[in-house]
């Protein structure tokens, strides 16, 4: 099985991207799985800093090593948005493939000097644990937000900034912001595509660039990012939304249900479109 460096590498040159998607329950996870088994795509589940706390690390690694042998395609483990150089290493050390270091609210200085550190510990564990380091302010959280939030293009990632991060730290993938926001607001987010192809120019072509918070994106937004160089997508609050809709609905048609194995089988069956219908719109279908 390609490992997530190679997997990335290809997207980029075929112009594609791969699809990261935020799991804290099991049956979420099986979804994710079913749906990239389905329609021929690697995958990344992600699990933040609260969704591995109610997962477990050590649960989630399981998760995944038992998915990848029942359906046997690559599919990868990433902690996401991990704030502390500390929760990253546990995350190394719990067997995560992924490691998303979020030091971007930090001086620039201790982001570099931190992710410099996490990109250490892990190449020291394994070189093929796939490290993303962050620059720029993104806004919001993965929820319904109802309000408009602004973005300024302050808060955009300095290309020149990423060229000199990225030669630093030594990472795999860089988050960036260019116009997106982390849930869903009033506002459509608005992607400066130019920014992106402008950050892509002075990148390292062996840095990944990441794209966050691409819930409520226009789909025609998404296909641009791609073009200019996204090899990698991150969706939760859409994914938040579609699950826990379809359970609110289910426990409403039938309140006296109690077997939780009946009532959220709806809700990882709306999950499933969900997630094929963005790895459609990533292009990621048939490329194992
Ligand atoms: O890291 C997770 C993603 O950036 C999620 O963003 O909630 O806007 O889809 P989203
Ligand atoms: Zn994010």
């Amino acid at each position: 099985m390609d490992n997530l460096k190679t997997i990335l590498g290809r997207a980029r040159a075929e112009g594609w991207s791969m699809g990261h998607f935020n799991a804290s329950e099991s049956d979420q996870f099986r979804a994710i799985v079913e749906a990239a088994k389905e329609v021929g795509s690697p995958a990344i589940i992600g699990t933040s800093e609260g969704e591995a706390k109610h997962v477990g690390r050590l649960e989630a690694v399981a998760l995944r090593e038992a998915f990848r042998r029942e359906f046997n395609i690559p599919v990868f483990l990433n902690c996401d948005h991990h704030k502390s150089v500390a929760a990253a290493k546990e995350a190394i050390d719990a067997g995560y493939d992924s490691i998303h270091i979020d030091l971007s609210a930090e001086p620039y200085e201790a982001n570099v000097m931190g992710t410099m550190e996490v990109v250490a510990y892990a190449r020291a564990k394994d070189t093929l644990i796939n490290v993303e380091g962050e620059l720029g302010y993104l806004r919001g959280e993965s929820k319904i937000q109802n309000e408009k939030i602004k973005v300024s293009k302050k808060d955009y990632t300095d290309p020149e900034q990423a060229k000199d991060f990225a030669a630093h730290t030594g990472i795999d993938r860089l988050a960036i912001a260019a116009g997106n926001i982390h849930g869903i607001s009033l506002d459509e987010p608005d992607l400066d595509i130019d920014r992106i192809k402008a950050i892509r120019a002075l990148v390292p072509q062996n840095v990944a660039l990441v794209l966050h918070a691409a819930s409520g994106i226009h789909d025609n937004q998404i296909r641009a990012a791609i073009e200019a160089g996204i090899a990698n997508i991150h969706i939760n609050t859409d994914i938040r939304v579609a699950y826990t809709e379809a359970l609110r609905n289910e426990l409403k048609i039938d309140p006296a249900e109690t077997t939780p194995y009946k009532f959220d089988a709806k809700a990882r069956e709306v999950l499933k479109d969900l997630i094929k219908q963005k790895l459609r719109l990533f292009g990621s279908v048939n490329r194992i």
